[in-house]
């Protein structure tokens, strides 16, 4: 009796520890959280319905049409940093996991989540080196509580140009440019000449006219530093180099590289990892592939993790960070270097987020996720019901099912509670799914996936 008991317990942990997700259904979702998060007018085929039109008077300064594009988080502010590099992940996912798009049936849906930030980019660069850099005021934002619907507070816009300038944004742009232009070379040409035309003026833009566009304007400085642009004109150069061919692009490299102030892994401000993965594949230069090598090694061995196994990097959206890190070691892995070890890694961490605990941390995937996720939009009942900080304070769950959404994840020691308030860990980000979903395309693709 007792042995089989034992034997009954020894089962439960071998399913538990051997359990399959469907990475597949989890890119499904990822991109429905998406169309979650698009400002402007909609279009027909949106399938998140309880989302309407908004920001409809988005504008610039001499009456530029700014409408369109994503709204960042929980809050309605268009910023473009994080913005276009959510689109650079999303299309760099495309690019070389497009198999793993394919096998999710999710391929056409995920260049319409691409396509929906590009159209917005192509907007806002107005001209050669004018480019709006944010729609919606971060101070004035964040004291509203209701539907994007429903807003009233006023939407001023923000740019970089050749005085106040934006390295860092403008280079990051232009990777996402240049990027998508090889996403969509092949699906309409004519749209992807457009996208690398502005790929190269950004880029020169960036090169030209240097500084940080945290500085460019006061505005931003409420909810986003960035740290320095040299890393994203490494990064940009990289792109602009794998989609045209142009060398000169690697003389900006070289020129920078050493500039390159901080190493901290992969994230919206820190672009260096992703650069020395993205030009160990295109250069071959084995620098570049012992420093991701080191690195990954570093990340996986020495790097703090919570008891119950997740790569802890950072308190404020950790399993968003931990899941860039395993896409740039993932991306190592397809160079040829320790792939078992850093393929496992990157599974066992995904599934860490997707309910390896017993809890899912993607809003809307498996049975036991965020009911109370730090959003706005979702946490309002249906017009014309009241939506303001009332609603923000219930305890209730949010009457819409942010599904698709990755939440900001747990702190250091594996603990996370599903309130509202806390949008350190309950937050949700446009920027905190690109590389998550681009870790599954790339674990769909390796056949991982149920
Ligand atoms: C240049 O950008 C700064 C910062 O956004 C802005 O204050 C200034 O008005 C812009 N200059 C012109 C000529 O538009
Ligand atoms: C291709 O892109 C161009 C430029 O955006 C657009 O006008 C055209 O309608 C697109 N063609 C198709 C078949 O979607
Ligand atoms: C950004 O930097 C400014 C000073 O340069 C500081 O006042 C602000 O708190 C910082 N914001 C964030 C979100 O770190």
């Amino acid at each position: 009796m007792k042995s089989v008991l034992v034997l009954a317990v020894l089962l439960q942990v071998f399913v538990s520890n051997t359990d399959c997700y469907n990475y597949k259904d989890v890119v499904q979702k990822s991109l429905l959280f998406y169309e979650a998060q698009r400002s402007g007018k909609l279009p027909s085929d949106q399938r998140v319905t309880w989302r309407k039109d908004s920001a409809l008077n988005d504008k610039g300064a001499n009456g530029e049409d700014l409408t369109g594009g994503y709204y960042d988080a929980g809050d309605f502010v268009k910023f473009g940093f994080q913005m276009s590099f959510t689109a650079t992940i999303l299309a760099w996912g495309l690019l070389d996991h497009e198999k793993g798009y394919e096998a999710a049936d999710s391929l056409e849906e995920g260049r319409k989540a691409l396509k929906w930030a590009l159209d917005y980019f192509l907007k806002a660069h107005v001209s050669e080196n004018v480019f709006y850099a944010q729609a919606g005021s971060g101070v004035l934002d964040h004291n509203y509580w209701g539907r994007p619907e429903d807003m009233t507070e006023a939407r001023p816009t923000f740019m970089i140009n050749t005085t106040n300038p934006g390295s860092d944004l403008a280079a990051e742009t232009a990777a996402a440019m240049a990027a998508s232009y090889l996403v969509f070379k092949e699906v309409n040409a004519t749209y992807a000449n457009i996208l690398l035309t502005h790929a190269k003026q950004l880029y020169s833009f960036a090169y030209k006219y240097r500084g940080k566009y945290t500085d460019a304007f006061d505005d931003i400085r409420c909810c986003y530093n960035s740290s320095g642009y040299e890393d994203e004109l490494v990064w940009g150069a990289a792109w602009l180099y794998r989609a045209t061919g142009d060398k000169t692009y690697l003389t900006y490299v070289d020129t920078e590289y050493t500039n390159i102030q901080y190493y901290i892994g992969f994230s919206w401000d820190q672009k260096a990892g992703g650069a020395d993965v993205l030009l160990a594949k295109l250069t071959g230069e084995s620098k570049y592939l012992t420093k991701m090598k080191n690195y990954c090694d570093q990340i996986i061995n020495s790097q703090q993790r919570t008891p119950k196994g997740l790569i802890f990097i950072s308190q404020w959206g950790s399993l968003s960070n931990t899941a860039y890190v395993m896409q740039i070691c993932l991306e190592t892995a397809a160079l040829g270097v320790n792939a078992d070890t850093y393929r496992a890694e990157a599974k066992k961490q995904i599934n860490y987020m997707l309910g390896d605990t017993g809890f899912s941390y993607v809003v809307g995937f498996g049975t036991n996720y965020p009911t109370h996720c730090h959003h706005r939009a979702a946490s309002c009942p249906n017009a014309p019901a009241t939506c303001d900080w009332t609603q923000y304070s219930t305890t209730d769950a949010n009457p819409h099912v942010l599904t698709g959404a990755l939440v900001g994840g747990p702190g250091a020691n594996d603990d996370y509670t599903d309130v509202r308030s806390d949008y350190v860990h309950n937050e949700v980000a446009t920027y905190y799914n690109a590389g998550f979903q681009s870790v599954l395309a790339a674990l769909i693709e390796l056949g991982y996936s149920d």
